[in-house]
């Protein structure tokens, strides 16, 4: 295959300087996140650019018109919205709180780098799942269901318990496809279903929370693919009981 961003190939081309361009714009960092959960989009952008404002532009972002959902130094309409530029690390945030379906979708990260020039932009796609509802009855078991595409069918499987899925998938790993139990966690995944099942064991109150469903990519540099969120709800009989007789 033809490396096309490799340095040694850009000689007064002008077909090459346009492939060049065109392989520059075309890394895509995508973000998953979950419905009234928050995400925090990280742009990480060239040290000269320390000065200029930042932006998050939604949808194509044209050079003529340019939705504009945050952007530095000036408070967004939606206060979901929130940017903080980061200048000794050279990463500019983006937060998003309370998020809904109709967030999802494309996004450009962009550096305002002065009049009559090209901005600089970063190609975001950002993906928001629904929440699955659960509960359960502490001392217990329960199920928790992950139905997967067939192109993830060879692919290791993990639950996490974390809002985000950047923390979930560094340090908050229950059980995996690789080890199919883990204390009170089991996981059981039938490939030619594309499902599976990860059973909870002696539930306790502090099992409630939001679970992600994943898989490991093979070749994609361990980038996870997302598949569900489920948000587990786990309380005691007792109080079950207390509630319904008086
Ligand atoms: C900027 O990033 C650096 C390195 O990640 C971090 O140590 C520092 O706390 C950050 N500063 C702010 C204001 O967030
Ligand atoms: C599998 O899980 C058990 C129980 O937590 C643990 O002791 C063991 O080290 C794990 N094995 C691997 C290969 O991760
Ligand atoms: C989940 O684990 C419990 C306890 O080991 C067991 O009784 C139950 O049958 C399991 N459920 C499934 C669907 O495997
Ligand atoms: C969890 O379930 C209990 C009992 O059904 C309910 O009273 C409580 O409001 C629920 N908590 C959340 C956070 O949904």
């Amino acid at each position: 295959m033809i490396q096309i961003c490799d340095d040694k190939l850009l000689i007064f081309n002008l077909l090459l300087l346009m492939s060049v361009l065109a392989c520059e714009t075309s890394e895509i960092l995508t973000f998953t996140a979950h419905e009234r959960g928050k995400v925090e989009i990280q742009c990480p952008y060239e040290s000269g650019y320390k000065e200029y404002k930042k932006y998050l532009c939604r949808g194509e972002c044209l050079r003529v018109f340019k939705d504009k959902v945050v952007e530095s130094e000036s408070a967004a309409k939606d206060e979901r919205f929130s940017l903080n530029d980061n200048k000794s690390a050279q990463i500019f945030t983006v937060t998003i709180t309370d998020l809904r379906t109709e967030d999802r979708g494309k996004y450009w990260c962009g550096v305002k780098t002065g009049v009559g020039n090209l901005d600089d932009f970063t190609q975001i796609h950002l993906e928001i799942k629904h929440v699955s509802r659960v509960s359960g009855v502490t001392g217990e078991h329960l199920n928790i269901i992950c139905h997967y595409e067939s192109e993830l069918k060879n692919d290791v499987k993990f639950i996490c318990k974390e809002s985000s899925t950047s923390l979930c998938e560094k340090s908050a790993i229950k059980v995996s496809s690789e080890n199919n139990s883990n204390g009170r966690f089991s996981l059981r995944d039938d490939a030619s279903a594309g499902v599976f099942t990860v059973n909870i064991t002696d539930l306790t109150e502090e099992d409630s929370g939001i679970y992600w469903c994943g898989a490991v990519q093979r070749g994609q540099e361990s980038k996870n693919k997302w598949i569900s969120v489920t948000d587990l709800n786990i309380s005691a009989e007792v109080v079950k009981m207390l509630n319904t007789h008086h």
